[in-house]
This record gives structure tokens, sequence and C-alpha cells, in this order.
């Protein structure tokens, strides 16, 4: 079926199966090298995305689900409407030579989209502590409070 959402603020179109999990297509079809593909079960968070202005793990979400939404990952992270935005990408960017990186690009679309909250990190799994790391320097970037 034929697939046209809104990614980073771009209208893109692809052919995808309906049941298709969205990381597969977002990397493999779309090349969003952001979006890693880890446990694909739903466990590990890996792969997390903005989806309609949600966190969600896309390779739950079938294809289907993607018809006419707003998709957002890492890439687009510059062009983001919310304000946190410039701040998040600040941050990723000063922290992915310093660490493993693995999860930033999901721990940065989770800070996004949730409160800059302990509880809200911990869903993404995280090898080498750079979810700490992140969290704290948007605090001290944003000044806020735990
Ligand atoms: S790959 Fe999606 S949650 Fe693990």
């Amino acid at each position: 079926m034929k697939i046209v959402f809104i990614l980073n603020g771009q209208e893109v179109q692809v052919e995808a199966e309906p049941l298709q999990p969205l990381d597969q297509i977002l990397r493999n079809v779309l090349h969003v090298e952001s979006v890693a593909s880890g446990c694909g079960a739903g466990d590990c968070g890996i792969c997390a995305i903005s989806f309609e202005g949600c966190v969600v793990a896309a390779c739950m979400t079938p294809a289907m689900c993607a018809v006419g939404a707003e998709i957002w990952t890492v890439e687009g992270l510059g062009d983001h409407p919310n304000p946190k935005a410039a701040s998040i990408l600040r941050a990723k960017d000063a922290l992915e030579k310093a660490v493993c990186g693995a999860c930033l690009p999901a721990q940065a679309m989770t800070a996004l989209t949730e409160d800059l909250k302990l509880e809200s990190f911990v869903d993404v799994l995280c090898r080498c502590g750079t979810w700490h790391d992140l969290l704290q320097h948007l605090h001290d970037t944003n000044g806020d409070s735990r």
C-alpha cells in the first residue's frame, strides 16, 4: 500500500506492507539512520521516535498507522517547532563523541516529547550511561529543576 506521511516536516511517500514495522521503513527505505533496530518487540526503546507528538517504539508501529501522521526523528531536530528542540540537539551533539551513543537519538526524541524527568528516560535501555548525561545537560541548559 502507498503510505504518505510527514517526516521531519517534509511529506514522504513509500510503498510498504500494512503491517511492516515503521523502524524498517524509516531505516531501510527512507535511510533515516538515527532510528536503530534493537529488540523488535517494544522492550529496548532504541527505535523511539516522535509520532503525532508522542514518543513511540517504531518497531511496534505498523506502517498503516503512519498514514497522514507527523513523525519526527533526531535528523529533524534542527527544524522542529518545539522550543526544546535546539537545546536537545546541542546536548546530543555535545555528548555523542564522548559516549557510545547507541541510544542517544531515542533519548533525544524522548526528551522532545516527554517531561525532563528520570522516569521518562529509563524506557530506553542505555549501555553506557548517556541518558543521565543528556538529562543533566538539558537540566543545566534549561535551568529546570528535578
Ligand atoms: S527495537 Fe523497538 S523497542 Fe527495541
